[in-house]
């Protein structure tokens, strides 16, 4: 969700208003994701790397957490959204940690669709956790496959993403699901995301739509084609 910041700039405003338009851009994209059947999305709101940011910023982000949970929590509930949130809950104030877990309690039984919300997050921590936990679980090292480490990283109760949208004009991953994403389709728009609507979503779709996805195979006719070559 990148871009907050300059549509906030182009009006002449605080980078804070640019954050508190983007929590309406998300509440938003939940409905239309779950509109057309999506079942999972993960979004990046707070990395690992936020933390550099000047204060003031940071903790207008944190703040940001606790009063969009009073506005919109009870309605995200109500419309069928479990939330979860992936990241280093360590670091974060036990407020930001609390608001969370009420979240997460609240929602734990709807099924519409599931929200990861990826906080204090990064791809490359996320793959050192999951070795950390499964080596203090006693993997052996001969037993840590790609599927047994799969099941260590934040996100292993979700599929492999599908499709990667990143807004904001930026042509990079930036430490996002880095293990998740090896096959996803990847779509960049210079959208800003508070900008991002249904529109923007249905043309990432359509797109998607267009993308031949092999997983490193070929594809269906080419193998039909191999196959009658080789009985040839
Ligand atoms: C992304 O928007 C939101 C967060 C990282 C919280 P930015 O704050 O990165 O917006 P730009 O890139 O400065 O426009
Ligand atoms: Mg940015």
């Amino acid at each position: 969700m990148d871009g907050n910041g300059r549509w906030a700039k182009k009006r002449f405003m605080p980078r804070i208003f640019g954050h508190k338009h983007g929590v309406d851009a998300l509440v938003h994209t939940i409905n239309a994701c779950a509109n057309r059947g999506v079942e999972h999305l993960t979004v990046f709101a707070f990395s690992s790397e936020n933390w550099k940011r000047p204060e003031e910023e940071v903790s207008g982000l944190m703040g940001l957490v606790l009063s969009a949970m009073t506005r919109y929590l009870t309605k995200i509930a109500g419309d069928g959204v479990r939330v979860r949130i992936i990241g280093d809950r360590g670091a974060v104030s036990q407020t930001v940690r609390n608001a969370w877990e009420r979240a997460e309690a609240t929602t734990a039984h709807n099924t519409r669709i599931t929200v990861w919300v990826a906080f204090n997050y990064g791809g490359r921590w996320d793959i050192v956790q999951a070795c950390q936990r499964a080596i203090a679980d006693g993997v052996p090292a001969t037993e840590l496959s790609e599927d047994t480490l799969s099941r260590y990283m934040a996100q292993r109760e979700a599929p492999d993403p599908d499709l990667f949208i990143r807004t904001g004009g930026e042509v990079r991953i930036s430490n996002f699901l880095l293990w998740q994403v090896a096959y996803s389709e990847l779509h960049f728009t210079d959208c800003l995301w508070p900008d991002f609507d249904e529109v923007e979503l249905d043309r990432a779709f359509k797109i998607y739509a267009t993308r031949d996805r092999r997983f490193g195979g070929v594809k269906p006719e080419a193998a039909v084609l191999a196959g009658s070559s080789d009985a040839a």
